[in-house]
């Protein structure tokens, strides 16, 4: 089959969180099951592409002011993969991918209107897939322009949509005048459509439009599906269980594995931690943590700061944790509250709390080595893709149980020594506090601990099976199709 996937990030031309990582990794993972796959993703800024060619230099899509035109450019792929990026300098030429420091650019619909629309007149002439597998709201207009504008298109025929949920609390929500700029029709205007509670989502289009949803864990899938984690969505969720699954994410340890990772002091692996230590000592060493007591244990955090990761759990407790006899050390940045919180605490304990804000993947990757516990006290969490990359380097997760966090982290059980990290439900402080201390009482049992490190180092989250999942999913909605034009 050939599957275009069209999403709003991707390693490693662009990035702001796991969806970047799901999108550099699953295609690969499909090409290397016999599949042909295009990724469609935006140029920014910050894009650089290897042996770049201009594929398309013009592709029209109308606004209602006037046309734009948008190029194609192409590069270098891997066997079966070609990566082609929507270039419009206008729209993505710019610092950020979504916004600045001050908030989301006030385009975002133009762009990713534009950045829809110019997928599919693409496609029609570097090819049309069997299947579009569009990504979040930013990959949303896909499914609704087939199911509206493009329903009449003979070359979309046999094409049919899979659209991912990564978080639904994004939902690209624009005023309706932007309908008319998009040349959307007001029919879309509807509860059945694109119509939520006055506003426009994009979201809502491809859960109502698409053939197949999918989200990215079985549990996650489950709870969108309620009024806690459906953000309004969930009365269409549930009109659509038929056509949702839950597939948990894959990672790529090509990328995240401490045995050959290229930004880490020192490799090791499940049979001979040693290089571990090592690795603390340089993480200390990046924070200008060196004269720290590297018996102590060293509990990291890497993540976008924002309300979904619960760090305001970690605000209720600060002045207990600072009694603690342990490490932290933060990277991250987004929400200024959050940023303006872990800088508090660094200015407070400086010889126990470091904070770096940026985005610093180098930095990301020496801190799953280097920590010895990683905290994801999340508030929802679709899948999580640290938590996982935190197993394969012995970095053992205390999480929330939720979404992916619950699907992908096994308790520790002390009596036959099972498990893989530590979890808690409830959403206080204190309970995130008492997990932390069940954690740092089995650290102080070297064995225990050790054997804790391996049950995690030696779980397989690799892609492949995923992508078997997603196979399933594209031949269930391919056949679907293929009987349609036959009738
Ligand atoms: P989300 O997509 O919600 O941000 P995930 O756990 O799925 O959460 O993915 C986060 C990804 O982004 C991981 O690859 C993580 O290493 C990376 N990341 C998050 N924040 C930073 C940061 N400040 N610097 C570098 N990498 C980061
Ligand atoms: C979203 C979610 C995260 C998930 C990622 C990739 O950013 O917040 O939980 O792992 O997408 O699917």
């Amino acid at each position: 089959m050939h599957i275009a996937f069209v999403a709003s990030e991707c390693v490693p031309f662009s990035k702001t969180g796991g969806l970047a990582d799901v999108i550099g990794a699953l295609p690969r993972a499909l090409a290397a099951a016999g599949h042909e796959v295009s990724v469609y993703v935006p140029r920014y800024r910050l894009t650089r592409i290897p042996q770049e060619r201009t594929v398309l230099q013009s592709i029209t899509v109308p606004f209602d002011d006037r046309y734009r035109f948008a190029s194609i450019l192409s590069g270098a792929g891997y066997p079966g993969v070609h990566f082609y990026f929507v270039d419009y300098p206008p729209f993505f030429d710019r610092d950020g991918l979504y916004g600045t420091s001050s908030g989301d650019f006030p385009d975002n619909a133009e762009r990713f209107a534009l950045f829809c629309r110019a997928v599919l007149e693409a496609s029609k002439i570097l090819g049309v897939p069997d299947i579009f597998h569009c990504h979040d709201w930013q990959g949303a207009l896909v499914p609704v322009l087939l199911r509206t504008q493009y329903l009449e298109d003979p070359a979309f025929r046999g094409a049919g949509t899979v659209f991912t949920i990564h978080n639904i609390g994004y939902q690209g929500l624009f005023p309706p005048e932007i309908l008319p700029l998009l040349t959307l029709s007001w029919d879309l205007f509807t509860i059945t459509k694109l119509e939520f509670f006055g506003n426009v989502s994009f979201l809502k289009g491809a859960l109502v439009c698409s053939d197949f949803i999918t989200t990215v864990s079985r549990r996650y899938s489950q709870e969108i599906q309620t009024t806690e984690f459906g953000f309004g969505l969930e009365g269409v969720l549930k009109d659509r269980a038929q056509k949702l699954t839950g597939i948990l994410n894959g990672v790529d340890y090509e990328e995240w594995n401490p045995e050959t990772d290229r930004f880490i002091a020192a490799h090791y692996n499940n049979e001979d931690l040693n290089g571990k230590q090592q690795c603390k000592e340089d993480l200390l060493a990046s924070f200008g943590m060196s004269s720290a007591d590297t018996n102590l244990p060293l509990i990291a955090i890497v993540s976008r700061f924002a309300a979904q990761k619960g760090f305001d759990l970690i605000g209720q407790i600060i002045d207990r944790l600072a009694l603690e006899e342990v490490l932290i050390t933060v990277l991250g940045s987004g929400d200024k509250l959050y940023e303006e919180m872990f800088l508090r605490l660094a200015r407070r304990v400086p010889q126990k709390f470091a904070v770096r804000i940026a985005y610093d993947n180098v930095l990301a990757h020496k801190i799953e080595a280097g920590a010895d516990m990683f905290l994801m006290p999340s508030r929802y969490e679709p899948c999580g893709l640290s938590q996982i990359y935190s197993l394969k380097y012995g970095t053992v997760p205390i999480v929330r149980s939720t979404g992916g966090l619950d699907d992908t982290i096994d308790p520790w059980d002390m009596r036959n020594k099972k498990g893989t990290g530590f979890k808690f439900q409830e959403y206080t402080g204190d309970a995130l506090l008492r997990t932390i201390h069940q954690a740092l009482q089995v650290y102080r049992d070297p064995p225990s601990w050790q054997r804790l490190m391996r049950n995690g180092m030696s779980k397989d989250f690799s892609w492949k099976v995923s992508a078997r999942e997603y196979i399933r999913v594209y031949e269930r909605v391919h056949q679907q199709h293929t009987q349609a034009i036959l009738v």
